[in-house]
């Protein structure tokens, strides 16, 4: 059974808000995005930046309204329907890590007052003597200590401020914890303490991870399943080590291109794609043809005039593209 399943999930932002702007103009952030988390599995969604791996997961957990598609929780929630009582329940199970621990932690509280503040208004608040336990208790686990508890935010590294940010989402134990490029800003060797942090966590508290990153290394090394999102789709799905071996969309080869010591399926190389500098162009209109067309070295002219659709090219191994 799958913990949480997406279908066709979609959202697009109005571009420019105001009286005068031009009506009907949107950027089409999530479109048409599919996937499933199985309990303790980590699945990655990794893309350039502006893909709409963000967006994605604030869907996820109800942040934005989405447009349409559904999310199906155990099988028989739907999170889209769910009420205010039962949408903060969901939100109990299902945490949001964010990106920037020096934004999303206020520097005027306490450490005690950033853990226990989401957890004074759950289910799960019995008073400060047993919140102060349970955080003295996570934040030992997370590799800080009981004293740090009357610290300020701001007083911490980094890599400790992550630290206390992953505390705050595993507070209420959660059952899938989405991971939005928490690791993107430390430094490498920061990183790869969290990463341990984050599988030591998983397998004693049996959590599944929704692990958004943009470095395709990174993912491969923490996740078991990976989808690779381009303006708005996911391009293409594997399972990790076969995703590594044997990457199918020009998307996925150029991520794999790009990233020091590692290479797509280890045929002759290819031609180098244009990298990007900066976010990706996201979708402006329902165009008519492939996502990556426009930076594809392999499109050709029915490239542009028609959507490939999702294939199984191997058992689990998702691609979308015509020449595939
Ligand atoms: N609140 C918003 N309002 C308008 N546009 C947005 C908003 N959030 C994201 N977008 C746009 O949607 C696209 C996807 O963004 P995002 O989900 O943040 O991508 P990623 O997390 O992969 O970098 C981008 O073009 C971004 O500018
Ligand atoms: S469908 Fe065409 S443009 Fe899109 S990735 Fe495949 S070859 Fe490239
Ligand atoms: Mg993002």
């Amino acid at each position: 059974m799958a913990l949480i399943a997406v279908k066709d999930l979609r959202k697009r932002f109005n571009l420019e808000a105001g009286f005068f702007a031009p009506f009907g103009r949107f950027v089409y952030a999530v479109n048409g995005v599919s996937f499933t988390i199985a309990e303790n599995e980590s699945y990655g969604l990794v893309g350039e930046s502006g893909c709409g791996k963000t967006t994605t997961a604030r869907l996820l957990v109800r942040m934005y309204e989405s447009d349409g598609g559904k999310i199906l929780y155990r099988d028989d929630t739907d999170v889209g329907a769910l009420k205010v009582r039962e949408l903060a329940l969901y939100r109990e199970k299902v945490k949001y890590v964010f990106q920037d621990p020096a934004r999303s932690l206020n520097p005027r509280m306490s450490v005690y007052k950033v853990l226990s503040s989401g957890m004074r208004r759950s289910s799960r608040w019995k008073g400060h003597k047993e919140a102060r336990e349970a955080a003295a208790a996570i934040l030992s686990e997370v590799g800080l200590s009981a004293s740090d508890l009357e610290r300020r935010p701001a007083e911490f590294s980094g890599g400790q401020r992550q630290r206390i940010s992953i505390a705050r989402g595993l507070l209420m134990e959660p059952e899938l914890l989405i991971c939005d490029e928490v690791v993107s800003a430390l430094d490498v060797s920061i990183q790869g303490q969290i990463l341990k942090l984050l599988l030591d966590l998983r397998s004693r508290h049996r959590l599944s991870f929704l692990f958004i990153a943009h470095d395709l290394k990174v993912a491969s090394y923490f996740c078991d399943r990976i989808g690779v999102m381009y303006r708005g789709e996911i391009m293409e799905e594997a399972p990790a080590a076969e995703l590594h071996k044997k990457a199918l969309h020009p998307y996925t080869k150029l991520l794999f291109s790009s990233v020091p010591g590692l290479s797509g399926s280890g045929g002759p190389p290819q031609k180098p794609l244009p990298a990007l500098d900066g976010e990706v162009e996201s979708s402006l209109a329902e165009e008519p043809g492939c996502a990556f067309a426009g930076r594809c070295p392999l499109a050709a002219e029915l490239c542009r005039g028609a959507r490939p659709e999702t294939v199984e090219a191997a058992p689990g191994h998702l691609v979308r593209c015509f020449k595939v």
